[in-house]
């Protein structure tokens, strides 16, 4: 491998959530954090040479987002997710999630109802929650780890909100949802006036060389659909909070860029500016390699599971660094093992309960980490669990 994705480097104190923030909320800071999602892995080396260069440079004044920086995301978007955007079409966000929130407040109103996909990413709980708007769920249907969607229960729903958020890949249970699927929910959603906003921050991250699927590649989904992405999981570029916002239907990005702008954070920083350039216009054989290493971290987590935790079920992931694990068989509730997990495994993490009522009992697992850091928690996990 041209890159280095086995070196361990230590991260504590470099402010760093995933490994300063553990005594916060784990209660101890001795654990090995495979929870909140970001990767131990050190950034492309095409991205650390521009950040330098930019650096350099020694002035950060507010940010122009250049042609350069459009035609890199429309030929990247044209490439890797099959279909065009036009630059007027793109907006910049600090995240998704501001952008997802922004877009709760600006496109429903306090009361209406949310829609969203069960177990999912605990902050679309809180993106219609927070803003008066009620919540919907339509939760996925498991079939021995697999999920796929419940769409009598979905077509039921779409009758009674407003806004639908689709997480394309899904965190967490790893499902890259499938041409089918997408042009199911695509055309349901179409028929009963329902904007979808989907959430893609995990679509570079696809296994099996089955590519990334956006939604809005689909013959006439963009025009009903707000698309948001970044390279901020698959470059591991998180802390620079640079995403990238697409609507081609003005009455759902007019409302959507207004707010960006009166809130005055639609510029970009420039670090993020100048990291996204060169992860999408320079860096893509690092991602091409990192598929490879995530990959045989994913075989590694889910054969070692099937052979020495068989008390444990696990699906293999379609997509993203996070494996969604039933820990149900052990006969703990959600608190007993959070405790078991923390004191007996000297693990972090994520509870599955925070992902909804469906992920108790569950745990979800961040595998994007160097082999060696995996197998130490592996064994770990096992020791803990033939104690038990
Ligand atoms: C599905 C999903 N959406 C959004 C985010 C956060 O995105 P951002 O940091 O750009 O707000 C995450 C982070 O884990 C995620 O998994």
């Amino acid at each position: 491998m041209k890159y280095d994705f086995d070196t361990v480097i230590e991260r504590k104190g470099t402010s760093c959530f995933k490994y300063d923030g553990l005594k916060e909320v784990y209660g101890r800071d001795d654990l090995i954090p495979l929870w909140i999602a970001d990767m131990d892995f050190q950034i492309a080396p095409q991205i650390k040479a521009a950040m330098q260069e930019r650096l350099n440079h020694g002035i950060f004044g507010y940010n122009q987002r250049l042609p350069i920086y459009y035609d890199t995301i429309i030929n990247w978007t044209k490439k890797r997710y099959g279909y065009e955007p036009q630059e007027d079409w793109i907006m910049t966000s600090p995240g998704i999630m501001p952008a997802i929130n922004l877009a709760v407040m600006q496109l429903t109103e306090p009361g209406d109802s949310v829609l969203i996909q069960t177990p999912v990413y605990q902050p679309f709980f809180t993106a219609a929650t927070a803003h008066n708007r009620k919540l919907v769920t339509n939760p996925l249907l498991p079939d021995n780890g697999y999920y796929t969607i419940d769409f009598d229960d979905f077509e039921k729903k779409l009758k009674e909100v407003k806004l639908f958020i689709l997480c394309s890949p899904h965190n967490p249970v790893g499902r890259r949802w499938n041409k089918d699927e997408l042009l199911k929910i695509g055309t349901l959603c179409h028929q009963y006036n329902v904007p979808i906003i989907s959430d893609e921050i995990h679509c570079d991250l696809i296994y099996n060389g089955a590519g990334s699927l956006s939604i809005a590649s689909l013959e006439g989904m963009l025009d009903n659909t707000i698309v948001c992405f970044s390279p901020a999981k698959s470059f591991n570029l998180a802390g620079l909070a640079t995403s990238v916002i697409i609507a081609k239907n003005p009455d759902l990005r007019e409302p959507l860029n207004t707010m960006l702008e009166n809130l005055h954070i639609y510029m970009g920083n420039t670090f993020g500016i100048t990291a996204l350039t060169a992860a999408y216009g320079d860096s893509e054989d690092w991602l091409e390699e990192l598929l490879i290493y995530l990959q045989d971290n994913r075989d590694f987590l889910v054969d070692y599971i099937q052979s020495e935790i068989p008390q444990l079920k696990i699906s293999t992931p379609e997509a993203t660094y996070l494996a969604w694990i039933d820990f149900r068989n052990l006969g703990l509730n959600d608190e007993e093992l959070q405790k078991f997990l923390v004191e007996k495994a000297g693990l972090a993490l994520e509870p599955g309960i925070k992902y909804g009522i469906e992920g108790s009992g569950f745990q979800r697992l961040n595998f994007g980490c160097p082999r060696k850091t995996l197998s130490t928690a592996l064994v770990r996990l096992k020791k803990a669990i033939n104690e038990l």
